[in-house]
């Protein structure tokens, strides 16, 4: 686990002084509310303890200088002429620069260290923990007042346009806004937040099947994207939230058969986020695990976002005596699986899952129980 103690000897032996502030910026697990996000659904997810860190001090000059820990790399760039370039971490820094200053925000340069312990491609926004970290860094630098909505969105932004890859808002929200000890429902329309406690007894498991999106990903992200919009199109609303499950059942031959499942996963999605969302209210375990289990067969058959791996990995959990509910979680195609456990098994949970995922897939997971933590903080 990375610490304050960690953050502040990198920066000394870099700057040869203690750095000024310290910010955190956490990944995420996403508890249901798959690719509900940007059809203005809803989505349940928590922020964990793996999150990015950065160690500063200001400086006067409009410049800011980042030393990454993780690549062994750094970077150095004028607040007023910031352009691209193709080392990727240091980008999600410009770009979340270059949005605040759109926004007509004044920004202070700064100098300092950034490290992280989000496992990269996995699904557990480690893109988002990054540009978070940066706006929360700018955010301290500068005296802005942190308003965790303004700021994820400007965070997507950076994201969409300055990183080219579009992202719903779910990632940077969650960073964010995260809350301790909750999850957190988030509208992704209205932008409102609601924290809900987790059934006593229970804990969260992030199952890392040990495999990658690969490359072609990001068209498939789009092309889910374009068929939602078709479907929202076809039925008049203006997104896939406004559209009735009852409705679209009835009127479903108006969609070609493909984008029809499309839809179906997300209007049943939204439905089961909110009941989830209630069955937590409720302290109710089996009935939030009941509905993770139909996410996942709702993203495997009908959005098509899972794979081998992600139905291995998922089945195994499912199977398991310690197991409320598991399914595939994030963006889907590789990555991760998030499972509802009872926390007195946790341990034997992660044993048995990982030796029988490795017997089965012949890959090496990591499983990791992880408890919610704060959103995005000076620390
Ligand atoms: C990725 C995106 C999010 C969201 C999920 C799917 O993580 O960054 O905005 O769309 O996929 O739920």
């Amino acid at each position: 686990m990375i610490s304050r103690e960690r953050l502040t000897q990198e920066f000394a032996a870099r700057f040869g002084d203690d750095p000024k502030l310290i910010v955190r910026a956490p990944g995420r697990v996403n508890l249901i509310g798959e690719h509900t996000d940007y059809n203005d659904g809803f989505v349940l997810p928590l922020a964990i303890q793996h999150a990015v860190w950065i160690a500063l001090r200001p400086r006067n000059d409009g410049t800011v200088s980042v030393i990454s820990i993780d690549f062994d790399d750094s970077v150095e760039f004028s607040l007023s002429g910031i352009v691209k370039r193709d080392s990727l971490w240091a980008e999600y820094v410009k770009g979340v620069a270059w949005a605040m200053r759109e926004a007509g925000l004044t920004l202070r340069g700064w100098e300092g260290v950034i490290m992280g312990d989000v496992p990269m491609g996995a699904g557990l926004s480690s893109s988002a923990a990054i540009e978070v970290a940066a706006a929360r860094a700018f955010a301290a630098a500068s005296d802005i007042p942190w308003e965790a909505a303004r700021m994820a969105k400007l965070c997507q932004r950076a994201e969409n346009q300055w990183i080219g890859v579009n992202s719903g808002i779910m990632d940077q929200m969650i960073s964010a806004a995260g809350v301790e000890g909750r999850a957190v429902l988030i509208d992704c329309r209205h932008l409102t937040l609601e924290a809900v406690p987790f059934p006593a007894g229970t804990a969260v498991a992030i199952l890392d099947t040990a495999t990658r999106r690969e490359l072609a990903t990001g068209s498939k992200y789009n092309e889910r994207r374009q068929q939602c919009d078709d479907a929202a199109r076809t039925f008049g609303v203006k997104a896939l939230r406004d559209l009735d499950p009852a409705r679209l059942m009835r009127e479903i031959d108006r969609l070609d058969p493909l984008v029809a499942r499309r839809a179906r996963h997300v209007v049943t999605e939204n439905a089961r986020t909110l009941q989830a969302a209630a069955a937590m209210r409720a302290g109710d375990a089996d009935e939030l695990g009941a509905l993770m289990n139909a996410s996942h067969i709702s993203m495997r058959d009908d959005f098509e976002i899972s794979r081998a791996e992600l139905d291995t990995m998922v089945e195994i959990a499912q199977a398991h005596a310690a197991c409320c509910g598991a399914r595939m979680t994030g963006g889907g195609f590789g990555g991760c699986a998030v499972a509802l456990i009872r926390a007195d098994t946790a341990d034997s949970f992660a044993a048995d899952v990982a030796a029988a995922y490795r017997s089965a897939a012949q890959l090496v997971p990591q499983i990791y129980i992880t408890q919610a933590s704060a959103g995005a903080e000076l620390v």
